[in-house]
């Protein structure tokens, strides 16, 4: 067994650097919770397009030392049930729970401002790292953290244990929150929403913070904070730019198939005025899912090769395909929703304004609506009702 405690010190100077870690009792924490107790079976490390198993047992103990406190996240599950003890070989798959790079997590967690006595409620425990610098912090009595899968749920509890926190850890929808212990003084996710359930504000008290990152594009989304009011609303700003995995109950159904059939009927064509390769930059990709909530990137390659981007909101039924002539680029639409005339008038406004960045975003949550908007320009601001 290797004695961590060098490599813990080392993570959090290498946080401190990084101005991530400010707080000293953050700082203990990190010191004291050992990142290994959290990654049994193993993990899932990058190998090309596959994913190579490493697990503790099968590892030498300094190697493992080394890859727990490596500056990365660490995937442990793939599909929703494959963990690294159950395949030899290097395997294809997409991660559904990991232990988050701990420069988000303390990022994240510093930025909560949690003060003694604080009952706070996580959703994703994941790992259980996470929860454990948080009962580290505040005590286990304090922390409630929600995890869907129940077999990720019981390997956190049992490293939880391990590490001597009996929390409250619940297997369920953290959309829902957990009701039976609130009220929270503090809502943090450590998985991406397509919007903060009213379900988290409702039972977060007056004054309290929810902290979440919101969108469903990758490298497209935002971190939230928000502050509850007495009033039942809540009212913030993004933050930073944040990505995680999207909760799984709102997780975006991968557009397949035959794309061709989707864009059949088109209602109209025109040039477009701004380039749509733009939306594979954050701020924009970030813009385009405020002004069209709903709306998928899809990228994909002809039969010849050629590339293919399209916006489909398969919910309204609506497209727009895009087609490359040179650098000019033409539009078909179709659909009862102009998706590219939507996202379009966006994007030209936010150039207008001088392409703020993602922190100038500020969003207001209501039981009936999200508001979200940049300044004072009605074109950036975007209201999202819960129908
Ligand atoms: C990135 S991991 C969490 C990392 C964790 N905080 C850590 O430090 O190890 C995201 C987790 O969220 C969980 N999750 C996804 N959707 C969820 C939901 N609706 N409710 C609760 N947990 C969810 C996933 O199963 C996954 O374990």
């Amino acid at each position: 067994m290797t004695d961590t405690a060098p490599h813990r010190r080392a993570l959090a100077a290498r946080l401190t650097t990084a101005g991530v870690l400010t707080t000293p009792a953050w700082r203990a924490a990190v010191q004291a919770i050992p990142r290994e107790n959290f990654l049994n079976p193993g993990v899932f490390l990058p190998d090309g397009s596959r994913w190579r198993p490493v697990t503790a047992t099968g590892s030498d103990p300094a190697e493992w030392a080394e890859i727990a406190y490596s500056d990365e996240s660490l995937t442990t599950q793939l599909d929703g049930h494959l963990t690294a003890d159950q395949t030899a070989e290097p395997v294809a798959g997409y991660p559904t729970s990991s232990s988050t790079t701990p420069v988000t997590v303390l990022d994240m967690i510093e930025r909560l401002e949690v003060q003694d006595g604080h009952q706070v409620l996580e959703i994703g425990t994941g790992t259980g790292y996470s929860s454990a610098l948080m009962c580290h912090r505040l005590g286990e009595d304090n922390v409630t953290t929600v995890e869907v899968d129940p077999g990720v749920a019981a390997r956190a509890d049992a490293a939880l244990e391990t590490t001597g926190f009996s929390t409250w850890t619940v297997t369920g929808d953290g959309l829902l929150g957990h009701p039976r212990r609130a009220p929270y003084d503090r809502v943090i996710a450590t998985c991406a929403v397509s919007r903060i359930p009213y379900t988290w504000i409702r039972q977060t008290r007056p004054g309290g913070i929810v902290l979440a990152t919101v969108g469903s594009w990758g490298y497209g989304t935002g971190l939230a904070k928000v502050v509850v009011s007495d009033h039942g609303t809540a009212e913030g700003r993004i933050v930073d730019r944040s990505s995680f995995m999207q909760a799984r109950s709102q997780a975006v159904v991968p557009i397949a198939g035959d794309l061709s059939a989707r864009t059949a009927y088109p209602d109209s064509e025109r040039p477009a005025k701004v380039r749509p390769t733009i939306l594979g930059e954050w701020m924009p990709a970030f813009i385009a899912q405020l002004a069209a909530p709903g709306a998928q990137l899809v990228r994909a390659r002809a039969d010849d090769g050629e590339q293919l981007l399209y916006v489909f909101d398969p919910a309204r039924e609506s497209f727009a395909e895009f087609i490359a002539e040179g650098e000019a680029w033409t539009v078909r639409q179709g659909g009862p929703v102009a998706l590219w005339d939507v996202i379009e008038r966006a994007l030209l406004a936010w150039k207008d304004a001088g392409s703020p960045d993602i922190t100038t975003v500020q969003v207001r949550i209501t039981e009936r609506a999200h508001t979200y908007w940049i300044g004072d320009n009605p074109e950036l601001r975007w209201e999202h009702r819960i129908v």
